[in-house]
């Protein structure tokens, strides 16, 4: 099983899984993990401006540089700040982009909605990262399935493929009864941050007795009934060879249904 999931509707295809770059605390150990990754059937990575004041961003400029662009497919985020004019969203991207080391990015998204402008004016001056060449997609994050629905029907040149948002088995709720169901429909999607709750998912009475029957790992239940969904990839965060390995082995099959209706009650 080739376990691919789309990025919206540009018919291009990533790994259900990828990797985050927030709070790691050893980029040397951090870059064996991810090369090992991204040789190893993970073919996509999640950074942002914000993470370590762009040290993350340059890291992942740094393994880009190991492995060849062409094995990664990379999403950074910009902080809702810089959503003032197109002017300063170039600005802020160039920065980004100089960080990684890239000319364009593959996938830029708003970091969370600007409470400042209309969704319609956020929407308008991103999206000058496609016409400018900056970016090739672009996508938001942290949306509610009201501002996305907004943001949607905005004037646009280009579609918005992805929202991220935090999303595991402990933590779903309101992205399955609203978000999930709508980005389904409008084939936009899901990039679930913090999957592992911080690695809470391991140690979870009810993970931890289905993880038993079904022979993997917590880590590796937890994450599957993720990308069980069609539409949403994980974005899980490690510095570790052990748990990248661990990570990997998520893929390429799936829970009973059964399990996963256990899990979705959970
Ligand atoms: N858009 C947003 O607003 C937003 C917000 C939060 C996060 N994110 C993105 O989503 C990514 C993931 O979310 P997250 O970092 O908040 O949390 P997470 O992925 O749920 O958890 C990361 C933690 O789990 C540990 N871990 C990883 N694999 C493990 C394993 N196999 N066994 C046990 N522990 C394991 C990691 O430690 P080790 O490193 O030691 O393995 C780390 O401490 C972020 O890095 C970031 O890229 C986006």
């Amino acid at each position: 099983m080739i376990d691919k999931k789309p990025i919206g509707k540009t018919n291009e295809y990533v790994s259900s899984l990828g990797l985050g770059t927030w709070s790691i605390r050893n980029y040397g150990r951090a870059k064996e993990a991810f090369i090992y990754a991204l040789n190893n059937g993970i073919d996509n990575v999640d950074t942002a401006e914000m993470y370590d004041n762009g040290e993350a961003e340059r890291f992942i400029g740094e393994v880009i540089r190991s492995v060849g662009k062409e094995r990664v497919f990379v999403t950074t985020k910009m902080l809702p700040y810089h959503l003032e004019s197109r002017d300063s969203v170039l600005k802020a991207a160039r920065a980004s982009l100089n960080r990684l080391g890239l000319r364009s990015v593959d996938l830029f998204l708003i970091h969370w909605p600007s409470h400042k402008h209309s969704i319609e004016h956020q929407i308008k001056v991103f999206e000058s990262l496609v016409t400018e060449g900056l970016a090739r997609y672009i996508g938001v994050s942290n949306f509610t399935k009201n501002q996305l629905e907004e943001a949607i029907q905005a004037p646009r040149s280009t579609e918005i493929v992805v929202n991220q948002v935090h999303y595991s088995v402990l933590h779903k709720h309101v992205v399955e009864s609203e978000l999930l169901p709508f980005c389904l429909e409008n084939r936009i999607t899901i990039q679930a941050y913090t999957p592992l709750e911080r690695g809470e998912v391991a140690r979870h009475p009810v993970i931890m007795q289905i993880s038993r029957k079904v022979n993997k790992t917590p880590i590796q239940v937890a994450l599957n009934y993720l990308i069980s969904k069609p539409n949403v990839i994980a974005i899980p965060k490690t510095e570790s060879l052990e748990h990248v390995k661990e990570i990997i082995g998520t893929m390429g099959w799936r829970l009973p249904r059964d399990i996963i209706d256990e899990l979705r009650s959970l």
